[in-house]
């Protein structure tokens, strides 16, 4: 297998459910997902691994409703660096798994934007994380101004470079994915074309390469920006794409279980 055969990697979709839905929304909407989840990836059930990323108030329900034998992988949205401590706020690595929630989604964009989180703050959490055998989800991507200077793939390089500079070679497993989302394309309804979401994982894979060798390469990297069942088939075809971080989408049922169905090949 070469390093870009897609077809030796997992693949991931994992709505990121951001800070919408009451608990009882919660509820529906992850009862839906998993009364639908067997159908949509009945095609290749063991090549997909689907998530959902609540707010943290309705992740207890999503555990405690979720279906047998970890079907649906349940992520917060965030995580603290800390274990514990005086942090107000905060939620440690731990404290998500004794919780039984599987991972968390590590560096998002808004948080790094609304929420002032510097390259430096995402590598500590990244750390922690991996450390802790959290599933983490890290997520990079570049603002438009960046990409309409051709500068997006040092940019994103450099994300990366500084997200693992304390991270070893130990850590670096199944348990971690990578999550390319364009600040562009967020929200906007605005995708990046299969070529440049390609190309750009293309440049990522190199890099875990060379950092981390094969199992560095071998790692899962998503797309995220504006994902919808009409994209999410030519965006798998552009190869290096190995599944979806979806927003918007993954807040209806029925088009996450499409986007979903269309990663298993259904
Ligand atoms: P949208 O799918 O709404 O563009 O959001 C993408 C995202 O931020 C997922 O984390």
């Amino acid at each position: 297998m070469t390093e870009t055969d897609t077809a030796a990697r997992l693949r991931w979709v994992i709505g990121n459910w951001k800070q919408n839905k009451l608990r009882f929304e919660a509820r529906e909407l992850a009862d839906a997902v998993a009364a639908g989840l067997m159908n949509a990836i009945a095609a290749n059930p063991s090549s997909v691994n689907v998530g959902i990323a609540p707010t943290f108030l309705s992740l207890d329900l999503a555990v405690r409703h979720a279906p047998p034998g970890g079907a649906l992988w349940l992520f917060a949205q965030n995580v603290a660096a800390q274990e514990s401590g005086a942090f107000t706020g905060e939620v440690g690595p731990t404290m998500l798994l004794d919780a039984g929630v599987n991972g968390a989604i590590i560096g998002h964009s808004e948080r790094r934007g609304h929420f002032r989180e510097t390259d430096h703050d995402v590598a500590r959490k990244l750390q922690a994380a991996l450390a802790a055998g959290v599933q983490t989800v890290l997520c990079i991507g570049e603002p438009l101004e960046i990409r309409e200077s051709a500068t997006h793939e040092s940019y994103v390089i450099s994300q990366l470079s500084t997200a693992f500079s304390n991270v070893s070679h130990e850590h670096i497993n199944e348990r971690l994915v990578i999550a390319y989302e364009p600040i562009w394309a967020i929200g906007t309804g605005k995708v990046a074309t299969p070529t440049e979401a390609s190309a750009m994982h293309r440049s990522i894979r190199a890099w875990m390469g060379e950092r981390f060798g094969s199992t560095g390469a071998g790692r899962s990297i998503l797309y995220g920006g504006s994902v919808k069942p009409a994209n999410a088939a030519g965006l798998l075809a552009a190869g290096d794409i190995d599944g979806f971080l979806v927003g918007g989408a993954s807040l209806d049922a029925a088009s996450f279980l499409d986007i979903v169905r269309t990663a298993a090949g259904g």
